[in-house]
């Protein structure tokens, strides 16, 4: 999507590569300075490269945004960088999901639950007093196709999606009346790293439930940010917007998992 951001600072968490560096890359084409976070700073420094070498402007900044300090330093320096955060784009994400009756922990509910909502939390909280200020600001929050009915034998990821799309619907009622929007992608399958290791099986099972027989690509998912970063999106608020391809969700990982 063309729209111009060239006055605005973007932070997107994960985006040293799959979603979050077609996100990063998508705003940066749009004119937006770029703060690259992920919690491997080599993958961060290469969506860097990529940006700069496009003639954009982005800095890289590894965190681990389930560690609230490690966010509060990141937004300093990102901010001291780049200016206040105007759009603030939660996408790092974890796959770690199984079915609840082998489960033989909860390790996997708390990593899910750090990262997808305490992750989020963690940097609304240290970026929202900057766009008060202003009385502008996006925060926009990946969220997923699990979100449409849940997804048998992955309870941990879908409770780490849903809780994170009843903070974006919350905080759009409250942050709304402060000119921030908060809104939600919610992409389908993609084609990233996350999910790479589908069985053949698997990725059968979910292209017969797609009306396009097949999985998105990150860009696909970036263009949708895009719109909501974007001016041409401001009366929208509280929304989440699907880009799954009309998708149906699966029952179950069945086939593989049990
Ligand atoms: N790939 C899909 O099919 C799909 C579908 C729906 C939603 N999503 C969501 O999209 C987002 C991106 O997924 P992806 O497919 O690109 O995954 P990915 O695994 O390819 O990339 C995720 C990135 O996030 C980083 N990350 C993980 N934990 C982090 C943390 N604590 N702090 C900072 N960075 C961290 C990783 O290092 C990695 O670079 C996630 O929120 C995911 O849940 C993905």
């Amino acid at each position: 999507m063309q729209t111009d951001l060239s006055e605005r600072t973007a932070l997107v968490t994960g985006a040293g590569r799959g979603n979050g560096r077609a996100i990063a890359l998508e705003l940066a084409d749009n004119g937006a300075s770029v703060v690259v976070n992920d919690l491997e700073s080599e993958r961060a420094a290469s969506t860097v490269e990529e940006i700069t070498e496009a003639g954009g402007e982005a800095t890289s900044i590894p965190a681990d945004v389930s560690d609230e300090s490690e966010v509060e330093a990141m937004v300093a320096e990102g901010m001291e960088a780049l200016g206040t955060i105007d759009v603030l784009v939660n996408n790092a994400g974890v796959g770690e999901a199984g079915p609840f009756l082998d489960r033989d922990d909860d390790g996997r509910f708390q990593l899910n639950l750090d990262v997808h909502l305490w992750g989020s939390i963690h940097c609304i909280s240290h970026t929202v007093d900057g766009m008060v200020e202003q009385g502008y600001g996006k925060v926009i929050c990946i969220t997923s196709i699990h979100t449409k009915n849940g997804v048998g034998m992955s309870p941990e990821y879908d409770v780490g999606k849903y809780s994170l799309l009843g903070l974006t619907k919350s905080l759009a009622l409250e942050l709304g009346r402060e000119g921030i929007r908060v809104n939600a992608v919610a992409p389908g399958w993609v084609n990233t790293p996350m999910t790479e290791g589908f069985t053949d099986r698997t990725r059968e099972q979910i292209t017969d439930l797609n009306p396009f027989g097949r999985f998105a690509e990150p860009e696909e998912i970036a263009e949708a940010v895009g719109f909501l970063a974007a001016p041409a999106s401001d009366y929208i608020n509280g929304h989440e917007l699907r880009v799954d391809g009309g998708q149906m969700p699966i029952d179950s990982w069945k086939y593989d998992n049990r």
